[in-house]
């Protein structure tokens, strides 16, 4: 393999990024960025991978949530504690019920770029660049909203940083101290029909630290009942923020991608020759690649090659993002063939973006049963390919949007008017999210 250094991307084809009309600002951007301190360190994304080397043996479960694009207008405190407690409380049903110790990553801190499938988007006469997430352009429907901004990407970084701030104090601080269960509930969730469900689980996990405390053990003195690793991810996309990030690692004189803890490549560019996978490859992170029903067998074993060539276990996720009734026929075939080559991979499953439907009132929605059915298809056809199904991956809120159909508050296509904010991909709301929890629990069990 040719010789790498973080602007190596910039020989290949790079699809999905935007052009800036100002070269000299985005050039200001991007060293103004280089000069910013890293958000991780390169300990933290080799024990994310040795985390997933354990999720590959099946030792435990890859827990990933969060927004499609997270976005400057959404940004508080509240939205990244309601988003860190949903995904606290998934884990903790999946923990308990499925006896399973969970991984926990979010599509936050830094998932603010966009893949788009149409260059342009028009509304009734108007034809306008399509937008591309905040770290790129802005949402509202005019020209000069639409035109990239490099300073977008310093702004982010600055949101990623206070996003990770935050984190960091819930989950090292305190909030996330097991004792703390009962008071995860949020609000809306509590009046939810599955609220019942998971004060049950509360009330049996604060029996069992109740004897342990008896025994002598507690969280004072343990430090895993009282704070949890929590890893951020996104979507590597924009190369220009992706390449300022990266630094040397002083103790190892390996590269690291200082944005998150791991980093994806989209079902959009996932080129062999493609400047995201090419720029990748030569990071420490552990890393994620999306797998669609267009994903061959013999592509996937070249891009394995590409991104993992030690086969390395944890250093590769692959996610099947097929659709409900897809599953099994698309799958299959990539189990087989990486099997067949012995990779170590982590499978996981993204149920959200196979299942995007218009709905009759035209907002794009997912609807809830789909989703089930797919993680239900995909555990189904991991055992019998004989691999672990090692996570989930879903795009979800703590807020109380309605955003997709179904669950057990079944949302119905004329209630999505009412609280739809995503920019982009509709999100579960924390009580679908913590429904599908239980859903995969049981699946999780057998
Ligand atoms: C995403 O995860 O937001 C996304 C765009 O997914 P995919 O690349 O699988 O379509
Ligand atoms: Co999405």
């Amino acid at each position: 393999m040719s010789e790498w250094t973080p602007d190596t991307w910039r020989r290949f084809e790079a699809r999905q990024m935007p052009t800036y009309p100002d070269a000299q600002a985005l050039e200001a951007a991007e060293a103004a960025l280089r000069a910013l301190p890293p958000l991780v360190f390169a300990g933290e994304a080799r024990n994310l991978t040795s985390d997933l080397a354990r999720v590959s043996r099946g030792e435990a479960f890859l827990l990933q949530g969060g927004d499609c694009a997270e976005s400057f207008a959404e940004f508080s405190a509240t939205h990244i504690r309601d988003t860190l407690r949903a995904i606290l409380q998934m884990a903790v049903v999946l923990t308990y019920a499925g006896s399973m110790p969970v991984v926990k990553v979010g599509r936050m801190a830094g998932q603010f770029a966009k893949p788009r499938s149409a260059d342009m988007e028009r509304q009734g006469d108007i034809e306008l660049p399509s937008y591309r997430g905040d770290i790129i352009n802005a949402l509202d429907f005019n020209a000069e909203a639409r035109i990239p901004d490099p300073n977008r990407m310093v702004e982010a970084y600055h949101r990623a940083t206070a996003t990770l701030n935050l984190l960091r104090a819930f989950v090292k601080g305190g909030y996330a101290n097991l004792q703390q269960v009962h008071r995860w509930n949020l609000d809306f969730v509590k009046d939810s029909p599955q609220a019942e469900r998971y004060e049950d689980i509360a009330n049996r996990i604060e029996d069992a630290i109740a004897f342990m405390r008896a025994c002598g053990v507690s969280s004072d003195r343990v430090a895993a009942m009282r704070e949890t690793d929590f890893y951020t991810s996104h979507e590597a996309l924009l190369l220009p923020y992706e390449e300022a990030m990266t630094r040397v690692d002083s103790t190892s004189g390996d590269w690291v991608d200082t944005s998150a803890h791991l980093l994806w490549i989209g079902a959009r560019t996932d080129q062999l020759e493609g400047a995201q996978v090419q720029f990748v490859r030569g990071i420490i992170n552990p890393l994620g690649l999306k797998c669609s029903p267009s994903t061959t067998p013999d592509d996937l074993l070249k891009l394995i090659d590409i991104l993992n060539p030690e086969n390395t276990p944890g250093r590769l996720t692959l996610y099947s993002r097929m659709g409900a009734g897809n599953v099994e026929g698309n799958l299959k075939p990539l189990i087989t063939a990486v099997q067949r080559e012995g990779r170590h991979v982590v499978w996981a499953c993204d149920p959200m973006h196979g299942n995007t439907v218009k709905s009759d009132s035209g907002y794009k929605t997912r609807r809830f049963e789909d989703l089930v059915s797919e993680v239900r298809e995909f555990f189904a056809t991991c055992r019998a390919e004989g691999v672990y199904p090692g996570g989930l991956h879903i795009e979800m809120t703590g807020q109380d949007v309605t955003e997709c159909t179904g669950g057990q508050y079944e949302l119905k296509d004329g209630d999505l008017s009412e609280r739809y904010h995503t920019h982009c991909d509709p999100r579960l709301n924390a009580s679908q999210a913590l429904e599908l929890s239980y859903q995969v629990a049981e699946m999780l069990k057998v």
